[in-house]
């Protein structure tokens, strides 16, 4: 398949907010949350777009007081899952946040998720007990890159 993974911005808002309906369900974002993460500074937000759509997307946040940069959403539509897209937007936006420390957060049951992040190199760092719509625990994941 093939695809290319570029900036966005907030012309992609109502890809993304369509993306993120269906992407998260239950969890989507609301409408400011997603024009946050397009426009205010700070963010690193990459798009997979593939025959002219966004198939894809993934943000992430450089957090000083933790000292980690932290992926905030990443999604990718159902139809184009398994073919590498997930893994291809993590491993950019790690490397913009430029940051040794990446972090996370993943619903507990969200086994998809989980074994790509294990793959990746990511451990658990705690729990955040309740955190989610319904009350599941969120695992906060943590992955040191090398220097
Ligand atoms: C998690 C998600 C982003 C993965 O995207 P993807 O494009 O399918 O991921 P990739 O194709 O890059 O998968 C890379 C590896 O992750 C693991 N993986 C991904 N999906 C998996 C699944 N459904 N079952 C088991 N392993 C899976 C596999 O090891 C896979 O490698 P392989 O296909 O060679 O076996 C996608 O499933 C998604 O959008 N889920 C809904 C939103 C979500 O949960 N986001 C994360 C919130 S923290």
């Amino acid at each position: 398949m093939d695809y290319i993974i570029e900036k966005a911005g907030w012309r992609d808002f109502l890809d993304l907010y369509r993306l993120e309906k269906v992407v998260f369900e239950q969890d989507a974002w609301p409408w400011f949350d997603l024009l946050v993460v397009l426009t205010f500074p700070g963010f690193v937000r990459l798009k997979a777009v593939a025959n002219g759509h966004m198939i894809g997307f993934v943000a992430g946040e450089l957090r000083r007081g933790d000292g980690a940069g932290w992926i905030v959403t990443l999604g990718v539509l159902p139809e184009y899952r398994r073919r590498g897209v997930g893994h291809a937007l993590l491993r950019q936006c790690e490397n913009q946040l430029n940051s040794k420390r990446i972090r996370l957060c993943v619903r507990k049951s969200n086994l998809p998720a989980l074994k790509l992040y294990q793959r990746e190199g990511y451990v658990v760092y705690t729990t955040w007990v309740n955190y989610y719509h319904g009350g599941e625990d969120a695992l906060v994941l943590e992955k040191i890159l090398p220097s």
